[in-house]
């Protein structure tokens, strides 16, 4: 019996190893961590991620061919294939500060899967690291390898989160990269085995190992890039009152460009695309590339203008100050359908809102409490950092409150802030909302999910990115 197991279990970890685990039944996989906690609520009935189909896939494997557990060392000595899917944050000091992934995690696990290993291992890059990690891992395996055989593979997750279960049983494609030695060959072709039990072939891509962890970082850059663009022209449109609606679905339509992927909003979030283009820009700086470098980087300039950008319509368009008033913010995942925050755009919108004094009263039906008032706490690039390094509440979260419902949310409020778009925020009963809160009342609809003419019907003033503007926001500066 062939035996896997993964070392962390995350977002890409554990909804992959459950699918894998699904889909092999032959197959025994181990989804290993040293988080404690984490590993007793995959194996408790609450899990420790929200995704839909989730659930009904781990109730399926778990104590069959699926386990999770904490006994790291043990599970990793007796599998045949390791995956790494451990954090790889954003470096905060030294060399590469900002930019570089910082590599801590990826190279204790290493170490750890040569202090443990008594047989031939494949160990598989699953975490997104930048261009030539897998070179710095074979070192250190080979280095400490007590005549064992490690072969390294890259095998990039391309799954989103909130569609992660959908996207790992259908996938675009799954890229394998290996060494292109007879041995790296034959560690390719186990690998592409156990994908081939549900993945067509002519989906199954096999590379160099370069060409493969590169892979990853140009796809989510070239994804980011299309937000950057479309909200690049949201701005113009703003300024021109033309509609980023009408102007997507029209470059859409061209086969040449795809229609998915265009939606303007309030700017990308979620905990690959910054990190990986930062990622790029860093290469590319090394590489002596620096006009390759800016060419990335203005993607990521592009979208915290877009922040900004929002944050400066709220308080103009609320004469100038939010300072003391109650704003509503729905919705702090980066995206629908998953509990997710990490660099979700609602932490900078939060704060830009909190240093011009506004009082925020934030729902969001899948984020906590004690996760909102960490992220708005936290330093930039400290969120994919273990829970214990990370800062707690200062008194000013004085200034926030986490309710349970749109309308304690929206209640007495000055203005609302569409944030994430989730399906429950477009069938509320806006009149009621409205009927409830302070006059002037304001909508800001980060996300184009609301229906403005009937919002605008009911009395409200009403922001949408990329919209003709209303009467009232005509004439009031949008720009830092
Ligand atoms: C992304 C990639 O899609 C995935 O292939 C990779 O493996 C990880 O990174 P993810 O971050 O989970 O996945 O979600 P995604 O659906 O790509 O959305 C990222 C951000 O872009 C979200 O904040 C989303 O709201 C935003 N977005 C997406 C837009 O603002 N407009 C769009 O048209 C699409
Ligand atoms: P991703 O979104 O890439 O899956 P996550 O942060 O959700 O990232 O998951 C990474 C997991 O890896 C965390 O649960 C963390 O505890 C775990 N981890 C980090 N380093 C190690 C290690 N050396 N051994 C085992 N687990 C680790």
């Amino acid at each position: 019996m062939v035996k896997i197991c993964c070392i962390g279990a995350g977002y890409v970890g554990g909804p992959t190893m459950a699918v894998i685990a699904l889909k092999c039944p032959e197959i025994q996989v181990a989804v290993v961590d040293i988080s404690v906690p984490r590993i007793s609520a995959w194996n408790s009935d609450t899990l420790p991620i929200y995704e839909p189909g989730l659930d009904e896939v781990v109730k399926k494997c778990r104590g069959k061919n699926l386990f999770f557990s904490s006994d790291v060392e043990k599970h990793v000595s007796e599998a045949d294939i390791v995956f790494v899917s451990v954090n790889t944050p954003t470096k905060t000091q030294g060399l590469g500060a900002g930019k570089a992934a910082d590599l801590t995690y990826w190279e204790s696990a290493a170490r750890m899967i040569a202090d443990v290993s008594k047989s031939n291992k494949i160990v598989v890059e699953k975490s997104t690291v930048p261009v030539k990690t897998a070179e710095a891992i074979e070192k250190i395996l080979t280095h400490n390898s007590k005549g064992i055989n490690f072969q390294i593979l890259s095998n990039p997750e391309f799954l989103a989160e909130g569609t992660a279960i959908q996207d790992l049983f259908e996938p675009d494609r799954v890229l394998v990269g290996g060494r292109e030695t007879p041995e790296g060959q034959k560690a390719i072709k186990a690998l592409r085995d156990v994908y081939a039990h549900w993945v067509p072939m002519d989906r199954i891509i096999c590379t160099n190992l370069w060409s493969a962890e590169l892979s990853k970082l140009a796809a989510n850059a070239f994804l980011a890039q299309r937000i950057s663009s479309v909200n690049a022209m949201s701005a113009l449109c703003e300024a021109t009152g033309a509609d980023v609606s009408q102007v997507s679905h029209a470059v859409g339509k061209d086969t040449r460009i795809g229609p998915k992927f265009l939606n303007a909003s309030v700017g990308f979030g979620g905990s690959c695309f910054q990190k990986d283009i930062l990622n790029l820009v860093y290469i590319c700086e090394c590489n002596g590339l620096p006009e390759v470098a800016n060419y990335w980087k203005q993607v990521i300039k592009v979208n915290d203008y877009q922040k900004t950008r929002f944050v400066n319509r709220i308080v103009s368009s609320m004469f100038n100050t939010v300072s003391g008033k109650k704003i509503a913010i729905l919705g702090f995942a980066f995206k629908k359908d998953t509990g997710d925050t990490r660099e979700t755009p609602a932490i900078d919108v939060c704060k830009g809102l909190l240093g011009d004094k506004a009082m925020l009263s934030i729902y969001d039906p899948q984020v906590s409490e004690e996760q909102i008032q960490r992220d708005l706490s936290m330093n930039k690039f400290d969120w994919d950092h273990p829970v214990h390094l990370q800062p707690t509440s200062p008194s000013s979260m004085k200034q926030v409150s986490v309710v349970w419902d749109a309308y304690a949310a929206t209640k007495d409020a000055h203005g609302i802030c569409i944030l994430t778009e989730w399906d429950e925020f477009k069938t509320l009963d806006y009149q009621k909302i409205y009927d409830n809160m302070q006059k002037p009342a304001f909508v800001f609809d980060g996300r184009n999910i609301v229906d403005v003419a009937k919002l605008r019907e009911i009395g409200f003033i009403v922001y949408s990115i990329g919209k003709p503007l209303d009467e009232w926001l005509k004439d009031m500066p949008a720009v830092a």
